[in-house]
């Protein structure tokens, strides 16, 4: 099987899309995301900045609760009407924010797709799973329902459906959990997406099939030449797949940087803490891990100055006051947002 015979069959619509893959697919700037509710004001996302280039996957990390959802929703335009949204979302130059739902359909049809952790809750159950591709595939391509039932089945192939001819005459209750996300898979490319956003796409599986379907990602996404952003709460996939990481603490974008440099020299404490809540094995073969003491702050009334101050273990009297920027750290390719950042060189040598 060709990957790029399967992708030019799916791709005459390829001529909109401008310019190299090195300029910047996805430019978030100062983003934040608060909701009104019965209990005052949750700040779920706060002052959060970066950038995906083209074909790059960019890691999000950081515990339940600390705004990757939300940030990646801003960015589909999925956010619900309780939100308060300011700041910049610009994709392949045009800003996000503020468009009208119409334009936003078809910036999520022709530009960006999501895979989310339970793949039921985007396959309708009473529709076969090749009818649902090739009616996505519809939507936005002038081609007969033939042709479309015959590029979803080409579709189930590259991502590794056996009998994708038969199979794509079931429906999702068929399916196995696995199956079902390789087929969101399927449905996620089918109209070539530049950026293919993955939230926790792994999370509700298998341990033996979540490497699988981080190889079907990898393949879905040579087929189109998309970027991913890879939404997890597990460094280890991360480190297995993204080129870049951000780190983000209640709200917060905390560090950014290459996956290598950030795994090997964290700058942030809570970075530091995460690597270090990863089971490992010790000198004795004990497996050892040292969670992050205490829990993230309430978002109704997140903590003053820098938020991870209260659990962390180098705190000082300035980390209560003032905001730390997400700032490049001496030397380093990787922006922390930590005052003291450079103190962390010391920890380099007691880990690993
Ligand atoms: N529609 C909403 N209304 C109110 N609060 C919300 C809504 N959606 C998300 N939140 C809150 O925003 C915060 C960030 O959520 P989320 O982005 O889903 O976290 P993550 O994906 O990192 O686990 C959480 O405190 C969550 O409760
Ligand atoms: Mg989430």
């Amino acid at each position: 099987m060709s990957r790029s015979h399967v992708a030019e069959g799916l791709l005459p619509a390829e001529g909109d899309v401008p310019g190299s893959g090195d300029q910047p697919v996805l430019v978030v700037e100062n983003l934040s995301v608060s909701f009104a509710t019965p209990d005052g004001r949750v700040q779920a996302v706060r002052d959060v900045s970066f950038s995906v280039d083209g074909e790059e996957v960019l890691g999000i990390v950081g515990e339940s609760g600390s705004g990757k959802s939300v940030t990646m929703m801003a960015v589909m335009g999925l956010l619900p009407k309780t939100a308060t949204v300011t700041g910049s979302v610009r994709f392949r130059g045009q800003e996000i924010l503020g468009l009208p739902e119409k334009e936003l359909r078809r910036h999520r049809g022709n530009h960006v797709a999501m895979v989310f952790q339970d793949p039921l809750t985007s396959l309708n159950p009473v529709f076969t799973i090749g009818n649902q591709i090739a009616e996505a595939i519809r939507v936005h391509h002038d081609v007969s329902r033939r042709e479309a039932m015959a590029k979803a089945v080409t579709l189930l192939e590259l991502v590794g459906i056996a009998n994708a001819g038969q199979r794509a005459h079931e429906y999702p209750h068929q399916f196995s959990g696995g199956m079902r996300q390789r087929a969101m898979i399927a449905m996620s490319i089918s109209n070539d997406p530049d950026l293919l956003i993955a939230d926790e796409p792994t999370t509700a599986l298998d341990v033996t099939i979540q490497a699988q379907i981080l190889e079907v990602l990898e393949r879905a996404q040579a087929a189109v030449h998309s970027a991913i952003v890879l939404i997890t709460h597990d460094l280890g996939v991360v480190a297995g797949m993204a080129d870049r990481v951000l780190v983000m603490y209640a709200g917060r974008a905390v560090e950014l940087g290459a996956v290598d440099d950030v795994f090997l020299h964290p700058r942030h404490p809570y970075t530091l803490g995460l690597l270090e809540s990863l089971p490992r094995l010790d000198d004795d073969g004990q497996e050892r891990l040292t969670p992050i003491t205490g829990s993230p702050p309430s978002l109704l009334h997140p903590p003053a100055g820098c938020t991870f101050h209260p659990r962390c273990r180098f705190v000082r009297p300035m980390c209560g006051e003032v905001v730390p920027e997400l700032r490049f750290v001496g030397g380093l390719g990787q922006r922390s947002a930590c005052h003291y950042a450079e103190e962390l060189q010391a920890v380099d040598q007691g880990r690993g």
